[in-house]
Protein backbone atom coordinates (compact mmCIF):
# COMPACT_ATOMS: atom_id res chain seq x y z
CA UNK A 1 0.00 0.00 0.00
CA UNK A 2 1.39 3.80 -0.96
CA UNK A 3 1.82 6.01 2.12
CA UNK A 4 0.19 9.37 2.62
CA UNK A 5 -2.84 7.64 1.88
CA UNK A 6 -4.35 9.39 4.38
CA UNK A 7 -2.74 12.51 4.66
CA UNK A 8 -5.11 15.48 6.35
CA UNK A 9 -7.37 12.72 7.48
CA UNK A 10 -8.22 12.50 11.26
CA UNK A 11 -8.72 9.07 12.87
CA UNK A 12 -10.45 8.27 16.36
CA UNK A 13 -9.87 4.84 17.56
CA UNK A 14 -10.78 2.99 20.24
CA UNK A 15 -9.48 0.72 22.23
CA UNK A 16 -6.25 1.46 21.05
CA UNK A 17 -4.08 1.09 24.29
CA UNK A 18 -3.34 -2.27 23.23
CA UNK A 19 -3.60 -5.21 20.95
CA UNK A 20 -5.19 -4.58 17.41
CA UNK A 21 -6.24 -0.83 17.74
CA UNK A 22 -3.01 0.33 19.01
CA UNK A 23 -1.38 -1.47 15.93
CA UNK A 24 -4.59 0.54 13.83
CA UNK A 25 -3.54 3.56 15.18
CA UNK A 26 -0.24 3.02 14.42
CA UNK A 27 -0.70 2.30 10.87
CA UNK A 28 -3.24 4.79 10.16
CA UNK A 29 -0.52 7.23 11.55
CA UNK A 30 1.62 5.91 8.83
CA UNK A 31 -0.28 5.88 6.29
CA UNK A 32 -0.70 10.15 7.16
CA UNK A 33 -3.49 10.17 9.74
CA UNK A 34 -3.53 12.49 12.82
CA UNK A 35 -4.95 9.98 15.08
CA UNK A 36 -7.08 10.18 18.36
CA UNK A 37 -5.90 7.30 20.69
CA UNK A 38 -8.42 6.93 23.05
CA UNK A 39 -8.67 3.86 25.29
CA UNK A 40 -10.20 3.32 28.96
CA UNK A 41 -6.43 3.28 30.05
CA UNK A 42 -4.96 6.04 29.53
CA UNK A 43 -1.46 4.81 30.30
CA UNK A 44 -1.70 2.49 27.61
CA UNK A 45 -3.06 5.53 25.56
CA UNK A 46 -0.41 7.54 25.93
CA UNK A 47 2.51 5.12 25.17
CA UNK A 48 0.77 4.35 21.88
CA UNK A 49 0.69 8.26 20.77
CA UNK A 50 4.40 8.31 22.09
CA UNK A 51 5.21 5.80 19.60
CA UNK A 52 3.22 7.58 16.92
CA UNK A 53 4.93 10.89 17.54
CA UNK A 54 8.47 8.72 18.08
CA UNK A 55 7.70 7.91 14.37
CA UNK A 56 7.03 11.32 13.31
CA UNK A 57 3.03 11.49 13.48
CA UNK A 58 0.90 13.48 15.44
CA UNK A 59 -1.25 11.47 18.25
CA UNK A 60 -3.45 12.44 21.07
CA UNK A 61 -3.92 10.32 23.65
CA UNK A 62 -7.56 10.33 25.66
CA UNK A 63 -8.54 8.43 28.30
CA UNK A 64 -12.18 7.44 27.92
CA UNK A 65 -14.41 4.98 28.93
CA UNK A 66 -16.99 4.08 26.16
CA UNK A 67 -19.72 2.90 28.46
CA UNK A 68 -20.49 7.09 29.19
CA UNK A 69 -21.87 8.81 26.96
CA UNK A 70 -20.66 12.55 28.41
CA UNK A 71 -16.80 10.38 28.35
CA UNK A 72 -17.70 10.44 24.71
CA UNK A 73 -19.11 13.48 24.01
CA UNK A 74 -16.11 15.02 25.36
CA UNK A 75 -14.07 12.66 23.52
CA UNK A 76 -14.93 14.05 19.85
CA UNK A 77 -15.22 17.49 21.21
CA UNK A 78 -11.44 17.22 22.20
CA UNK A 79 -10.32 15.30 19.00
CA UNK A 80 -12.08 18.48 16.99
CA UNK A 81 -10.58 20.87 19.08
CA UNK A 82 -7.30 19.63 18.56
CA UNK A 83 -7.37 18.66 15.22
CA UNK A 84 -10.03 20.88 13.63
CA UNK A 85 -12.51 17.42 12.44
CA UNK A 86 -12.72 13.34 12.57
CA UNK A 87 -12.85 11.70 9.51
CA UNK A 88 -12.16 8.42 10.34
CA UNK A 89 -13.86 6.12 13.28
CA UNK A 90 -12.49 2.65 13.94
CA UNK A 91 -15.00 1.22 16.99
CA UNK A 92 -12.36 -1.07 18.01
CA UNK A 93 -13.07 -1.27 22.19
CA UNK A 94 -14.09 -4.52 23.58
CA UNK A 95 -14.25 -5.86 26.96
CA UNK A 96 -11.76 -9.06 26.37
CA UNK A 97 -10.34 -9.34 30.05
CA UNK A 98 -10.16 -12.36 31.59
CA UNK A 99 -12.80 -12.03 33.96
CA UNK A 100 -14.79 -10.90 31.58
CA UNK A 101 -14.06 -14.33 28.85
CA UNK A 102 -14.61 -16.41 32.24
CA UNK A 103 -18.13 -15.17 32.87
CA UNK A 104 -19.30 -15.06 29.69
CA UNK A 105 -20.72 -18.94 28.81
CA UNK A 106 -23.04 -20.71 27.70
CA UNK A 107 -26.84 -19.04 28.02
CA UNK A 108 -27.61 -21.17 30.90
CA UNK A 109 -24.79 -20.76 32.24
CA UNK A 110 -23.82 -16.68 31.67
CA UNK A 111 -23.19 -14.27 34.15
CA UNK A 112 -25.60 -11.64 33.85
CA UNK A 113 -23.21 -8.79 34.84
CA UNK A 114 -20.70 -10.36 31.76
CA UNK A 115 -24.41 -9.63 29.31
CA UNK A 116 -24.88 -6.68 29.92
CA UNK A 117 -20.75 -5.35 30.15
CA UNK A 118 -20.51 -6.95 26.52
CA UNK A 119 -23.26 -4.92 25.41
CA UNK A 120 -22.61 -1.94 26.91
CA UNK A 121 -19.07 -1.78 26.13
CA UNK A 122 -18.85 -3.89 22.72
CA UNK A 123 -22.25 -2.08 21.10
CA UNK A 124 -23.54 0.71 23.26
CA UNK A 125 -20.19 2.09 22.99
CA UNK A 126 -19.59 1.81 19.20
CA UNK A 127 -23.20 3.31 18.96
CA UNK A 128 -22.54 6.13 21.04
CA UNK A 129 -18.64 6.68 19.29
CA UNK A 130 -20.79 6.76 16.19
CA UNK A 131 -23.46 9.14 17.70
CA UNK A 132 -21.06 11.67 19.14
CA UNK A 133 -18.63 11.24 15.61
CA UNK A 134 -21.03 11.83 13.01
CA UNK A 135 -21.97 15.26 12.79
CA UNK A 136 -18.00 16.56 13.19
CA UNK A 137 -18.08 13.87 10.04
CA UNK A 138 -20.97 15.57 8.29
CA UNK A 139 -19.55 18.82 8.88
CA UNK A 140 -16.79 18.58 6.77
CA UNK A 141 -18.58 16.27 4.21
CA UNK A 142 -18.14 12.81 5.13
CA UNK A 143 -15.70 10.20 6.30
CA UNK A 144 -15.66 6.61 7.03
CA UNK A 145 -16.79 4.35 9.99
CA UNK A 146 -15.16 0.59 10.58
CA UNK A 147 -16.48 -1.89 13.27
CA UNK A 148 -14.34 -4.31 14.58
CA UNK A 149 -16.33 -7.85 14.59
CA UNK A 150 -16.01 -11.47 14.96
CA UNK A 151 -16.78 -14.70 13.95
CA UNK A 152 -18.53 -15.31 16.91
CA UNK A 153 -21.33 -12.64 15.48
CA UNK A 154 -21.89 -14.57 12.68
CA UNK A 155 -21.33 -18.59 13.80
CA UNK A 156 -23.12 -20.01 16.73
CA UNK A 157 -20.29 -21.38 19.08
CA UNK A 158 -19.98 -23.42 22.31
CA UNK A 159 -19.62 -19.82 24.88
CA UNK A 160 -18.75 -16.32 24.72
CA UNK A 161 -22.52 -15.78 24.09
CA UNK A 162 -22.40 -12.02 25.00
CA UNK A 163 -19.39 -11.19 22.97
CA UNK A 164 -21.57 -13.10 20.19
CA UNK A 165 -24.65 -10.62 20.44
CA UNK A 166 -22.90 -7.73 20.56
CA UNK A 167 -20.76 -8.16 17.97
CA UNK A 168 -23.82 -9.38 15.96
CA UNK A 169 -24.98 -6.21 16.97
CA UNK A 170 -22.10 -4.29 15.20
CA UNK A 171 -23.01 -5.69 11.65
CA UNK A 172 -26.33 -4.71 11.77
CA UNK A 173 -25.16 -0.92 13.17
CA UNK A 174 -22.68 -1.28 10.55
CA UNK A 175 -25.40 -1.17 7.81
CA UNK A 176 -27.60 1.11 9.92
CA UNK A 177 -25.09 4.00 9.71
CA UNK A 178 -24.46 2.87 5.85
CA UNK A 179 -27.57 3.43 5.19
CA UNK A 180 -28.86 6.61 6.91
CA UNK A 181 -25.73 8.54 5.86
CA UNK A 182 -24.12 7.22 2.99
CA UNK A 183 -26.11 10.38 0.79
CA UNK A 184 -24.25 12.68 2.98
CA UNK A 185 -21.17 11.13 2.38
CA UNK A 186 -20.50 8.53 5.07
CA UNK A 187 -19.15 5.27 4.42
CA UNK A 188 -19.58 2.48 7.11
CA UNK A 189 -18.28 -1.24 7.25
CA UNK A 190 -17.85 -3.74 9.61
CA UNK A 191 -14.58 -5.59 9.39
CA UNK A 192 -15.28 -10.06 10.82
CA UNK A 193 -12.03 -11.04 12.22
CA UNK A 194 -10.11 -14.25 12.87
CA UNK A 195 -8.45 -15.31 15.72
CA UNK A 196 -5.28 -13.13 15.58
CA UNK A 197 -2.14 -13.34 18.15
CA UNK A 198 -1.67 -10.03 19.38
CA UNK A 199 1.12 -9.88 22.41
CA UNK A 200 -1.43 -11.29 25.03
CA UNK A 201 -2.52 -13.92 22.80
CA UNK A 202 0.84 -15.22 21.68
CA UNK A 203 1.83 -15.62 25.63
CA UNK A 204 -1.65 -16.64 26.88
CA UNK A 205 -3.76 -19.01 24.41
CA UNK A 206 -2.77 -22.49 24.92
CA UNK A 207 -1.38 -23.90 22.07
CA UNK A 208 -3.57 -26.44 21.74
CA UNK A 209 -6.23 -24.05 21.23
CA UNK A 210 -3.85 -22.08 18.60
CA UNK A 211 -4.13 -25.19 16.59
CA UNK A 212 -7.20 -26.09 16.77
CA UNK A 213 -8.16 -22.66 15.53
CA UNK A 214 -5.67 -22.58 12.86
CA UNK A 215 -7.00 -25.83 11.27
CA UNK A 216 -10.10 -23.57 10.58
CA UNK A 217 -8.23 -21.12 9.06
CA UNK A 218 -7.11 -22.01 5.10
CA UNK A 219 -3.87 -19.71 5.62
CA UNK A 220 -0.71 -21.00 6.90
CA UNK A 221 -0.82 -18.95 9.81
CA UNK A 222 -3.20 -17.19 12.32
CA UNK A 223 -3.36 -13.75 12.39
CA UNK A 224 -1.10 -10.74 12.95
CA UNK A 225 -2.11 -7.46 13.99
CA UNK A 226 -0.62 -5.64 11.10
CA UNK A 227 -3.16 -7.71 8.82
CA UNK A 228 -5.82 -6.28 10.07
CA UNK A 229 -4.82 -3.14 10.30
CA UNK A 230 -4.20 -3.14 6.75
CA UNK A 231 -7.98 -3.61 5.83
CA UNK A 232 -8.65 -0.81 8.17
CA UNK A 233 -6.49 1.47 6.94
CA UNK A 234 -7.97 0.43 2.82
CA UNK A 235 -11.78 0.55 4.19
CA UNK A 236 -10.58 4.22 6.04
CA UNK A 237 -9.09 5.66 3.05
CA UNK A 238 -11.04 6.42 -0.27
CA UNK A 239 -9.62 3.19 -2.09
CA UNK A 240 -12.42 2.10 -0.79
CA UNK A 241 -14.87 4.48 -1.95
CA UNK A 242 -17.76 2.45 -3.13
CA UNK A 243 -17.09 -0.14 -0.28
CA UNK A 244 -20.07 0.57 2.29
CA UNK A 245 -22.74 -1.77 4.49
CA UNK A 246 -20.59 -4.77 4.31
CA UNK A 247 -19.06 -7.31 6.22
CA UNK A 248 -16.06 -7.94 5.20
CA UNK A 249 -14.70 -10.98 6.31
CA UNK A 250 -10.54 -10.69 7.47
CA UNK A 251 -10.39 -14.08 9.17
CA UNK A 252 -7.93 -16.41 6.85
CA UNK A 253 -11.37 -18.06 5.71
CA UNK A 254 -12.18 -19.44 8.81
CA UNK A 255 -15.90 -18.54 7.97
CA UNK A 256 -15.45 -19.91 4.62
CA UNK A 257 -15.71 -23.06 4.17
CA UNK A 258 -18.18 -26.16 5.76
CA UNK A 259 -18.00 -27.49 9.20
CA UNK A 260 -17.01 -30.71 8.27
CA UNK A 261 -13.77 -29.71 6.03
CA UNK A 262 -11.40 -30.43 8.76
CA UNK A 263 -12.67 -33.96 9.92
CA UNK A 264 -13.21 -34.54 5.82
CA UNK A 265 -9.18 -33.28 5.69
CA UNK A 266 -8.07 -36.10 8.12
CA UNK A 267 -10.07 -38.50 6.88
CA UNK A 268 -8.65 -38.36 3.15
CA UNK A 269 -5.82 -37.72 4.58
CA UNK A 270 -5.77 -41.91 6.18
CA UNK A 271 -7.36 -42.87 3.07
CA UNK A 272 -4.72 -41.10 0.75
CA UNK A 273 -7.45 -40.06 -1.48
CA UNK A 274 -10.13 -37.16 -1.63
CA UNK A 275 -12.92 -39.50 -3.66
CA UNK A 276 -15.91 -39.24 -2.47
N1 LIG B 1 -7.64 -10.76 18.65
C1 LIG B 1 -8.51 -11.50 17.96
O1 LIG B 1 -8.24 -12.64 17.60
C2 LIG B 1 -9.86 -10.92 17.58
C3 LIG B 1 -10.73 -11.73 16.85
C4 LIG B 1 -11.98 -11.23 16.46
C5 LIG B 1 -12.32 -9.93 16.81
N2 LIG B 1 -11.45 -9.15 17.53
C6 LIG B 1 -11.87 -7.80 17.89
O2 LIG B 1 -10.83 -6.87 17.67
C7 LIG B 1 -10.88 -5.85 18.67
C8 LIG B 1 -9.55 -5.75 19.39
O3 LIG B 1 -9.25 -7.00 19.99
P1 LIG B 1 -7.87 -7.24 20.78
O4 LIG B 1 -7.59 -8.69 20.70
O5 LIG B 1 -6.85 -6.27 20.33
O6 LIG B 1 -8.34 -6.90 22.28
P2 LIG B 1 -7.54 -6.30 23.54
O7 LIG B 1 -8.24 -6.79 24.75
O8 LIG B 1 -6.07 -6.57 23.38
O9 LIG B 1 -7.77 -4.72 23.39
C9 LIG B 1 -8.99 -4.13 23.72
C10 LIG B 1 -8.73 -2.70 24.12
O10 LIG B 1 -10.00 -2.09 24.45
C11 LIG B 1 -9.83 -1.34 25.64
N3 LIG B 1 -11.11 -1.19 26.35
C12 LIG B 1 -11.77 -2.16 27.05
N4 LIG B 1 -12.87 -1.63 27.62
C13 LIG B 1 -12.91 -0.33 27.26
C14 LIG B 1 -13.81 0.74 27.54
N5 LIG B 1 -14.87 0.56 28.34
N6 LIG B 1 -13.56 1.96 27.00
C15 LIG B 1 -12.47 2.15 26.22
N7 LIG B 1 -11.57 1.20 25.92
C16 LIG B 1 -11.80 -0.04 26.44
C17 LIG B 1 -8.81 -2.11 26.46
O11 LIG B 1 -8.21 -1.30 27.46
C18 LIG B 1 -7.84 -2.57 25.36
O12 LIG B 1 -6.81 -1.64 25.15
C19 LIG B 1 -12.05 -6.20 19.59
O13 LIG B 1 -13.21 -5.52 19.16
C20 LIG B 1 -12.22 -7.70 19.36
O14 LIG B 1 -13.53 -8.13 19.62
C21 LIG B 1 -10.23 -9.63 17.93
Amino acid sequence: MSQGKLDGKVAVVTGAGAGLGAECARVLAEHGARVAVVDINGDSAKAVAAQIEAAGGLALALQTDVLSEEAIRAMAAAVVDRFGRIDILHNNAAALDLAQRHADRDVCNVDIAAWDRALDVNARGAMLCCKHTIPHMLATGGGSIVFATSGFGQLGDITLTSYAASKAALMSLARSVAAQYGKQGIRSNAIMIGFVLNEHAQKAVPEEIKQILLAQHLTPKLGSPRQIADVVAFLASDESSFITGATLPVDGGFTSHSPSMVPMREFFAKMGSNKL
